[in-house]
């Protein structure tokens, strides 16, 4: 079997100091390729510089304008970023990013060479409304519309509902989300190993749980990124399921 992708979003948790104790902890345990880290962008160069493979959480809609407070996937690229993540529910939700610059942020991030970890998912209430097929279809139809190469990137489905609450689907519904997802892909365009990974309260109490899923490539990993030892757990337990 392959071995599972595991991206850490560290969001913005962590002082400078959490960081350093991160480090410490990790660096000489990692022994894995497939761990990314995204961790605040003002800490990418602790990480550049530590050997890890890093990406941004968001990033800027296009290259060429100015943009104060944003960074562009040029800027990244040049210092060694390889991921970034785009179209996260918080950044849906808290700075209104819809499918247009969604799409825009991706084309940008394909242009300069980076991998777009693209977040999809429905909220509790679209959930209970039946509505996740159409939300999928519409947040992943809309952004990838003008996009030729889908094959390059990355998809995570993240219910919202899940995100940040300890609560996950179980894995028959993310079984069937994820399925789901492929098929709507396939309308856009055809790709035949679309990598999908699943984020939403992931930690080292349900990794166990959630490994038996084999439709899922990876797993993106938001406050259990943070904690050195818990996270390595997490990969070990992942990497002992090969
Ligand atoms: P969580 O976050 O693991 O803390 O739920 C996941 C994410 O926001 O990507």
């Amino acid at each position: 079997m392959k071995e599972k992708i595991i991206i850490g979003n560290q969001k913005n948790y962590m002082t400078v100091k959490d960081v350093a104790v991160f480090l410490e902890e990790i660096k000489h345990k990692l022994d894995s390729n497939n761990v990314i880290i995204c961790p605040s962008n003002i800490y990418l160069p602790y990480y550049l510089k530590k050997g890890f493979k890093v990406g941004l959480q968001n990033i800027a809609p296009t290259d060429d304008n100015a943009y104060t407070g944003e960074i562009t996937s040029k800027q990244a690229k040049h210092i060694g970023v390889e991921y970034v993540i785009v179209g996260h529910s918080e950044r849906r939700s808290h700075f209104n990013e819809n499918s247009a610059v969604i799409e825009s942020k991706l084309k940008t991030a394909l242009n300069s060479g980076l991998i777009p970890i693209l977040c999809v998912g429905e909220t509790l209430e679209e959930k209970n409304t039946f509505q996740t097929k159409t939300v999928l279809t519409n947040q992943l139809l809309h952004s990838l519309s003008g996009i030729n190469h889908v094959d390059k990137l990355i998809i995570a489905y993240e219910p919202v509902w899940a995100i940040g609450t300890n609560i996950t689907p179980t894995n028959d519904e993310i079984k069937q989300n994820i399925l789901m997802i492929r098929e709507i892909v396939k309308e856009h365009s055809f790709i035949q190993n679309l990598i999908i990974l699943y984020g939403g309260s992931v930690s080292s109490h349900n990794i166990d749980e959630l490994k038996q899923i084999e439709q899922i490539d990876g797993f993106l990993v938001g406050k259990a990124s943070i904690e050195a030892t818990g996270f390595l757990t997490l990969i070990d337990v992942l990497k002992n399921n090969e």
